[in-house]
């Protein structure tokens, strides 16, 4: 059996939505698709505006451009992330500060940020790991207490709810990923979601090259005006049908994520040795666009593991190590980092396969090896 991190779901609606795109022989850059798809998002969110860019890195550059940040301001981020979190602010040449994570949700820990907090703080900009929420309610009080802008970097976390209400949601602004191992996927792709009207127009003109957009600029003959400096970060139309189809179908696959991380942790959870992704309580509703365990021995026994289930033909994968290890950080930063959490937690965690359609033989492939592989450990 091979059974790779993650696969992705996709029916022939798909094809016959980007089909029907391609056979117009229009449109394929800018339409109607886009705002459908924009629109569906918000819906689905319960936001007010949505703007799709061609990946979540650049919604995330775009946003830093939007909200103004530069040299000398400083934005909270984790450390136990993908790199475009922390990037994102060295992008205008702001400084990424980090900040600990907590054990139950992976995501910021409150009392760490606070302590981040100085008079140079601008936002705190925290991540939702793998579709789980993290303490986003309290993250939003700190925000709010300090008048500090609050950045969901949600792009892992699409249709993930605290307390009923979406992931994404809670801060003044987020982003979301569609890269091809999301909840849904574009194959790349992301948006911002807001109910700012004043950051949606202003990111509208990042997004494209900051033309003064006035119904379609392609098939609009005016010339049109340009103000500041802004990007080709637009989605094509080819891609928002595709996104379009793939979101109509995201409840029915996050009901069959959440289905299978069940298994595993009705299955796994008793193995002496291994931490389940359980939310905190009931509140947290999560979507697992990752099924990350941690293994409490640490390091060695984890990669052990790892080895072992490659072996069997399981791919599995650290996420994360943390990003301000990697050289690229190495020479940038200017102070110490001490991030106890971070680093035990890093050493711990692996993430087993896990995606919509998972069958019960993969499924009971994976256990039974997990299952093995501790039987020996402990003889
Ligand atoms: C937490 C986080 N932020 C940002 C991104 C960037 O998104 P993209 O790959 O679409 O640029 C990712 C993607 O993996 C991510 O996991």
């Amino acid at each position: 059996m091979d059974i790779p991190l993650f696969k992705i779901y996709w029916d022939e609606e798909d094809v016959r939505a980007v089909k029907e795109v391609i056979c117009s022989g229009m449109h394929w850059s800018s339409g109607d698709t886009i705002e459908e798809f924009e629109e569906k998002i918000a819906g689905y969110l319960d936001v007010e505006y949505c703007l799709v860019f061609n990946s979540g890195g650049t919604a995330l550059h775009s946003l830093m451009k939007a909200y103004g940040f530069g040299p000398g301001d400083e934005v909270i981020v984790p450390s136990f992330t993908f790199i475009a979190t922390p990037y994102a602010p060295m992008y205008v040449d702001a400084t990424p500060i980090f900040a600990d994570i907590e054990k139950e949700t992976f995501g910021l820990d409150p009392g760490d940020v606070i302590k981040k907090i100085t008079s140079k703080t601008k936002a705190i900009m925290p991540i939702h790991y793998g579709g789980m929420p993290c303490r986003i309610d309290e993250l939003k009080k700190i925000a709010d207490e300090h008048d500090l802008i609050l950045i969901e970097d949600a792009a892992e976390s699409f249709g993930a709810k605290l307390d009923g209400r979406s992931v994404g949601t809670f801060g003044h602004s987020a982003i979301f990923s569609f890269c091809h191992n999301k909840v849904f996927t574009t194959g790349e792709g992301g948006c911002v979601v807001t109910d700012d009207k004043a950051l949606y127009d202003e990111l509208r003109l990042i997004r494209s090259y900051g033309r003064v957009v006035n119904g379609d600029y392609f098939t609009n003959p005016e010339n049109l005006d340009y103000k500041g400096v802004g990007h080709n970060y637009r989605m094509s139309t080819i891609i928002a049908a595709l996104g379009l189809s793939q979101v109509n179908k995201v409840d029915k696959t996050t009901e069959l994520r959440r289905k299978s991380a069940e298994y595993f942790n009705r299955n796994l959870k008793n193995i002496d040795g291994i931490v389940v992704p359980t939310p905190p309580d009931d509140r947290y509703h999560a979507v697992y666009q990752m099924y990350t365990i941690r293994v409490l021995d640490g390091e060695d026994t984890r990669d052990d593991l790892m080895k072992f289930l490659k072996d069997q033909g399981i791919t599995t994968r650290i996420y994360f190590d943390p990003v301000h290890e990697y050289t690229v950080f190495k020479e940038y930063l200017e102070y110490d980092i001490e991030l106890d959490m971070t680093k035990e937690l890093s050493k711990q965690v692996v993430s087993l396969p896990l995606y919509p359609h998972l069958s019960k033989e993969e499924l009971d492939h994976i256990v039974n090896k997990i299952k093995e592989f501790f039987k020996r450990e402990r003889i």
